[in-house]
């Protein structure tokens, strides 16, 4: 039997180091442990989640390809089932960044100890990446996947220091331009076409709130205008 990941769990589980020590928080099916074992990138993987239903299929999915000896499956919220030092890696993929953000808060002593983090926020990857620079991470990579008519981001990060040069990079990510050129414009336009629906929507509207909602789409617009521009520079 071979694990066949999609394109997003592919593209996350190929950016472990190898010979790395991973815990995968919020597992579900726990294919991206078998992925790490079977490729041989890890030989030591914590399959952790807060519900017994996905940790039991990733139980039985981790029986059926007989990595048992070296997958420990885990019941709990976020870092809270690990201890301090287990684990080099930890990936966090498929949840919203705010409660990204809010598993790293909750669990300092066992992050401290962490080399890498791999995270795919699926909703608020602005406000995730907020978080992480003004506590003391550093954005390494920002990645950009499509899986069907989605593009996934995903962000790679360690303990250090980032400079932010615009503001606009929280939104798009400080290595937009590793991606290539298509997905990136692609990823860009649909920003665009976002922020224009908002300004077209509120345009000529006069309550206060609304007032506001018009100039702040205008404004993303004319950053965003000017990453297209320097993308294809
Ligand atoms: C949408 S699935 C994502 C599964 C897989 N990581 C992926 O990217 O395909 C989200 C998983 O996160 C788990 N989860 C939600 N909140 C969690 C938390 N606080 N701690 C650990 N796991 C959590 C859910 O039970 C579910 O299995």
């Amino acid at each position: 039997m071979q694990v066949k990941l999609t394109p997003r769990l592919e593209k996350i589980a190929c950016l472990v180091k190898e010979g790395s020590r991973v815990a995968d928080i919020g597992t579900d099916h726990g294919y991206i442990p078998l992925y790490l074992l079977e490729n041989k990138i890890s030989t030591f993987v914590i399959a952790s989640d807060v519900n017994q239903k996905p940790l039991e299929s990733a139980e039985g999915n981790i029986k059926d390809f007989g990595y048992e000896n070296q997958v420990e499956t885990r019941l709990g919220s976020g870092l809270e089932t690990l201890k301090v030092g287990e684990v080099d890696t930890v990936i966090i993929a498929g949840m919203g960044g705010l409660l990204i953000a809010d598993l790293l808060k909750a669990s300092p002593d066992v992050v401290s100890n962490i080399n890498t983090f791999i995270l795919q926020p699926m909703q608020a990857q602005e406000e995730l990446r907020r978080y992480l620079i003004e506590n003391g991470y550093s954005i390494k990579e920002d990645l950009l996947v499509k899986e069907d008519h989605r593009i996934y981001e995903i962000i790679v990060v360690e303990k250090g220091k980032q400079l932010v040069d615009k503001e606009i990079f929280y939104m798009v990510g400080f290595h937009l331009k590793d991606n290539p050129l298509p997905l990136a414009e692609e990823f860009i336009e649909r920003k665009i076409k976002a922020f224009s629906k908002i300004f077209e929507e509120t345009r000529g509207l006069t309550a206060e709130s609304t007032i506001e909602k018009n100039q702040m789409a205008l404004s993303k617009l004319k950053e965003l205008e000017e990453v297209l521009e320097w993308l294809k520079d």
